[in-house]
């Protein structure tokens, strides 16, 4: 991932904004209840925590990324918002993650995200499972990512995912039917919403209480 983001790090907030469209959405949709605690998955420079930090002035967040190159951007970031005591990041794998071991914290989060992210991850339902242990029963997962571009027409849609591939992204319809799988199984609640004919979902997983 470093080797990814070395050169864009410094632009990666600019170039992002009307690329990413689902992330608006999914601060909108988050659920942050008083004096909450919530994780980001590969909060990258840290735009999202940043925006929620602010939000949600009585709450408390944390990201990891795997790359150290982002989190230096973030961390920078953090420090001149006056946020460092609100927003804790550090380095992982969202496969590996453990809220004791990367923040030395006890209790599990009360909701976590991934903001386009899991579509980096091959090992994606290594990465759900781990994050999904994280999050206290009763929490909410949300995923907000690239969708199949159903709505778009053919050759668009090629090429816009031949240049998602140059960024290791890849969209996996795979992840969203495995949380089906856990709603259908009682361990949650899932609901999904598709946004500009297909370019982006946002879900929802409210796990069971
Ligand atoms: C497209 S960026 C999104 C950053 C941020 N979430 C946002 O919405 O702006 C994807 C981020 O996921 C991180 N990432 C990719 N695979 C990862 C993994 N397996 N574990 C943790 N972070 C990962 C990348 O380093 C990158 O910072």
């Amino acid at each position: 991932m470093n080797r990814l983001y070395r050169p864009q790090k410094y632009i990666y907030d600019l170039t992002r904004k009307h690329f990413l469209p689902g992330r608006e959405v999914l601060l909108r949709a988050m659920a942050v209840p008083a004096r909450g605690r919530v994780l980001e998955a590969g909060c990258g420079t840290a735009r999202n925590l940043i925006l929620l930090a602010r939000k949600y002035p009585d709450s408390t967040f944390f990201g990891f990324d795997a790359s150290t190159e982002m989190l230096a951007v973030a961390r920078r970031k953090i420090t001149r918002r006056g946020l460092h005591e609100r927003i804790r990041i550090g380095p992982a794998l969202a496969e590996e993650f453990d809220r004791q071991v990367i923040f030395g914290v006890e209790a599990p989060f009360d909701a976590a995200y991934f903001s386009y992210s899991l579509s980096m991850m091959p090992r994606w339902r290594q990465a759900l499972d781990q994050v999904l242990a994280q999050i206290r029963c009763g929490g909410w997962l949300y995923i907000a990512d690239f969708c199949d571009m159903e709505g778009w027409p053919g050759c668009l849609r090629r090429s816009i995912q031949k240049l998602l591939r140059t960024y290791h992204t890849v969209y996996r319809p795979e992840s969203l039917e495995y949380l089906r799988t856990l709603a259908e199984n009682g361990k949650g609640v899932l609901t999904v919403k598709t946004l500009m004919r297909g370019y982006a979902h946002v879900a929802e997983f409210k796990t069971q209480s």
